[in-house]
C-alpha cells in the first residue's frame, strides 16, 4: 500500500494537465466516486490495528495533497471545467432536513385559546414581574395572612423595609391588571409563565405556566361556571369526560371549588396517574370575591363574576402522558421531536 501510495505521489507532483478535460480526468482518477482515494480508503478497512495507526495519517495526507492539487489547477481552468454528468449518482437520496415542531406547552395552549376563542373570551397578558397587589394585596391576600406562605414567592425587591417586587406565582395577577384598566364586561383568558421558590424535580418546577380565566358581568352566577368548564373539558379531552367540582379555598373567590376530571388515561378505571382513583384535578375557580371586585374598581353589588385558574403543565401531562416536568424546560430534542406529528 505504502509503494501504491509513493508512486501515485509522484504521479500527482509531476501533472500538469494542458486543459481541463486533463484536470477533469485527473478528478475522477483519484477522487471520483470510484477513484483511486476511494478505493484506497476501502483497501485501509481491511489492514490490521498497528498498520491503521500509520496508513492512516498517511492516507489522510495523500487525500489532502490530491485535493489541493485539484483546487488549485482548478483555478486555473475554472471557466472551462464542467462536471460530467456521468459523474453525478443522480440515485443518491438529497440531503434530509428536519422540520421542527411545536412544543407540547405551546400545543395546549393554543388549543386552551382556540376552545376559549369560540366561546368569545379574549387573550390578555400581564408582566411577569409584579408588585404585592397586583399578586397578592387586591387579590384579597391580607398582609401576614398564612395564605400567602401558600405560594413561596421569589421576592426581588423591598419597598420600605418590605418586601414588594417579586416574579408573579400565578397568572391571577392578569384579572386585577385587567380589571382596574378597563370598564365591565370582561371575558379573558390569561396564559403565561409563573414562578415559585420550589426545588427542582419531576413534580415541581421554579417556574411552570398557567391559563387564568376570568368573567365579570351583571348576572354571572355559578352555574355558568360549571357549565364553562364542563364545555371546556368535552373540547379538551373529549365528548363524554365527567367532571366534578370539590369545595376549595382561595383568598379571592368564594365560594372556591377544584374540578376534577375523569383520568383521561385510565378513563376512570384507575391507573398510576390519577393514583387509583379515576379521578384528576385539572384547575382551581370560583366566584369572584366581592372585595377583589372592589379592590379594583367595580361595583360588586352590580356585578358579578367567575374565575378559574390551571396548570398548562398539567394538562399536558394529562394529553401526552408526560411523568417528569423537567422535560418541558430542558429542549431535549429527543423529547420535543416526538410532537412532530401534532397539528402546527
Ligand atoms: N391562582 C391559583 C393558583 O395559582 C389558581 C386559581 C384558583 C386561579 C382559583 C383562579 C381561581 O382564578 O379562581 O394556585
Amino acid at each position: 500500500m505504502q509503494d501504491q501510495i509513493d508512486q501515485y505521489t509522484a504521479e500527482i507532483n509531476a501533472f500538469t494537465p494542458a486543459n481541463a478535460d486533463e484536470l477533469e480526468t485527473f478528478r475522477i482518477k483519484f477522487l471520483g466516486t470510484k477513484g483511486i482515494i476511494k478505493d484506497l480508503f476501502e483497501q485501509f478497512k481491511t489492514v490490521g490495528p498497528e498498520e491503521k495507526r500509520t496508513f492512516g495519517k498517511v492516507l489522510n495526507q495523500f487525500k489532502q495533497l490530491a485535493e489541493a492539487k485539484y483546487n488549485e489547477l482548478k483555478e486555473t481552468f475554472n471557466s472551462e471545467l464542467t462536471t460530467h454528468d456521468s459523474e453525478f449518482d443522480k440515485t443518491l437520496p438529497g440531503d434530509g432536513f428536519q422540520v421542527g415542531s411545536r412544543h407540547p406547552l405551546s400545543l395546549v395552549r393554543n388549543e386552551i385559546i382556540d376552545i376559549f376563542k369560540r366561546l368569545g373570551f379574549v387573550v390578555a397578558e400581564g408582566p411577569e414581574i409584579e408588585d404585592d397587589w397586583h399578586n397578592f394585596s387586591a387579590l384579597n391576600f391580607p398582609e401576614e395572612h398564612p395564605a400567602r406562605d401558600m405560594q413561596d414567592t421569589f421576592f426581588i425587591k423591598k419597598n420600605n423595609g418590605k418586601d414588594d417586587i417579586a416574579l408573579r406565582t400565578h397568572t391571577s395577577s392578569v384579572q386585577v391588571r385587567m380589571m382596574e384598566n378597563g370598564k365591565p364586561p370582561f371575558r379573558a383568558i390569561m396564559p403565561g409563565r409563573v414562578y415559585r421558590n420550589e426545588a427542582i424535580s419531576a413534580r415541581a418546577h421554579c417556574f411552570f405556566h398557567q391559563v387564568e380565566g376570568l368573567y365579570v358581568d351583571e348576572n354571572v352566577s355559578f352555574a355558568d361556571l360549571k357549565q364553562t368548564l364542563y364545555h371546556f373539558v368535552q373540547e379538551l379531552y373529549g365528548e363524554g369526560t365527567k367532571v366534578r367540582f370539590r369545595p376549595s379555598y382561595f383568598p379571592f373567590t368564594e365560594p372556591s371549588a377544584e374540578m376534577d376530571v375523569s383520568c383521561t388515561i385510565c378513563k376512570g378505571a384507575g391507573c398510576n396517574m390519577c393514583k387509583y382513583s379515576g379521578w384528576v384535578e385539572i384547575l382551581g375557580c370560583g366566584m369572584v370575591d366581592p372585595n377583589v371586585l372592589e379592590n379594583c374598581g367595580i361595583d360588586s353589588k352590580v356585578y358579578t363574576g367567575f374565575a378559574f385558574g390551571m396548570g398548562m403543565e398539567r394538562i399536558a401531562n394529562l394529553k401526552y402522558v408526560i411523568r417528569d416536568l423537567r422535560l418541558f424546560s430542558e429542549n431535549d430534542e429527543r423529547f420535543l421531536n416526538q410532537f412532530q406529528s401534532e397539528i402546527i
